[in-house]
């Protein structure tokens, strides 16, 4: 075994140990709310049964334990949360043309488009009726409401940064403005769910929520760079800058590195149609964005994320997290 493979696999074990029986008492919950032989319940548990790491459940669980062994109260949150998370995947796919998530066809390629969007809009429901079932749910759902109005505009930003630049709701592909989109695409999920175990917990959570924050945009570049460098579990690689998503390291070649054609050609492949960009132009966008330094620049900009947040003292509630939410890039890291 070679030593980024094991470096991986140290910081997977950690992060596993430290949920101990959590993980399952968490697919136990999903698997009751989930029953029922109707499509709407039959689509979400293929959705959650294809895979996923569970960090939007497992992240309030574990707080709320270490913080004030009030595990299994936080439980149902850390539920509600992960089907809201599952129903913007069902929607996200079907926004972004992937016919694969986790391995698998994706609910809109496995069912089809109308019933995608029933399934998203099911699970979100079905998310707030179980938060709203929580004795605190005075307190979490506004906060839970809060995000899902982030997340729901952080994806329609995400459109409006691939508009050509004449169209009137286009965004400018900046730094800024891509850290506005994914604050609220990713990271305002990442901030309720650490939200949601610090107040089970009684705890701050406000400075929980803001540390949920930045996990959540550390994890928002990780992924974007997986995307260029690993496996994403979609059977392809690069399907983010097929799809012409103005990702971390796409927005930092664009607005930070000297014009010229190596910028050129990563413009060409974002703003070409999905189905039109050729496996060259994928090969030249992804040596461009080398050639820029952007793949360079996107791990300086995870790794110092890490950094910061293994400083938290809420990090040591989480053991072995932030190590494992980068090992997937772990080989390219400085
Ligand atoms: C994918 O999140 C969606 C993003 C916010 C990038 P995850 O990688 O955490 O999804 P799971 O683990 O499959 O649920
Ligand atoms: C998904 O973001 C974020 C939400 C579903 C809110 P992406 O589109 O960047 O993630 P992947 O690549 O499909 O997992
Ligand atoms: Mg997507
Ligand atoms: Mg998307
Ligand atoms: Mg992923």
């Amino acid at each position: 075994m070679g030593s980024i493979q094991r470096v991986q696999d140290d910081a997977r074990a950690r992060w596993t140990a430290a949920c101990g029986p959590w993980t399952a008492r968490v697919a136990e919950h999903v698997d009751q709310v989930l029953s029922g032989d109707a499509l709407m319940p039959e689509i979400a548990r293929y959705q959650l049964a294809s895979g996923g790491k569970r960090l939007r459940a497992l992240i309030p669980v574990l707080l709320a334990e270490r913080l004030a062994g009030e595990g299994e109260s936080a439980l149902p949150l850390g539920v509600a949360l992960e089907l809201l998370h599952n129903g913007t995947l069902v929607h996200d796919d079907l926004q972004d043309g992937d016919t694969v998530r986790r391995g698998l066809p994706s609910v809109w390629t496995a069912w089809d488009p109308a019933q995608a969007i029933n399934s998203g809009s099911w699970l979100f429901f079905r998310a707030l009726k179980l938060a709203h079932e929580h004795p605190k749910a005075a307190v979490i759902v506004p906060y839970i409401l809060d995000a899902m109005i982030a997340i729901v505009s952080g994806q329609a930003q995400e459109f409006q940064l691939q508009q050509p630049v004449d169209a009137s709701d286009h965004i400018p592909a900046s730094l800024a403005n891509w850290h506005a989109m994914a604050d609220g695409k990713t990271a305002a999920l990442f901030g309720v769910a650490a939200r949601c175990g610090a107040l089970v917990a009684n705890a701050d959570h406000d400075d929980a929520a803001s540390f949920g924050r930045n996990l959540g945009l550390m994890f928002q570049i990780q992924d974007d760079l997986l995307d260029l460098v690993g496996n994403k579990g979609r059977n392809a690689r690069a399907t983010d800058l097929c799809e012409g998503k103005i990702s971390y390291p796409v927005a930092w070649a664009l607005s930070e590195a000297p014009a010229g054609p190596d910028v050129e050609t990563i413009r060409r492949v974002v703003t070409t149609p999905r189905a039109e960009t050729t496996d060259d132009q994928v090969s030249e966008g992804l040596a461009a964005l080398e050639a820029t330094g952007a793949i360079a620049e996107t791990a300086r900009a995870v790794a110092e994320y890490g950094r910061t947040l293994s400083s938290h003292p809420l990090c040591d509630k989480l053991p072995g997290l932030v190590a494992a939410v980068l090992a997937p890039v772990r080989h390219v890291l400085p």
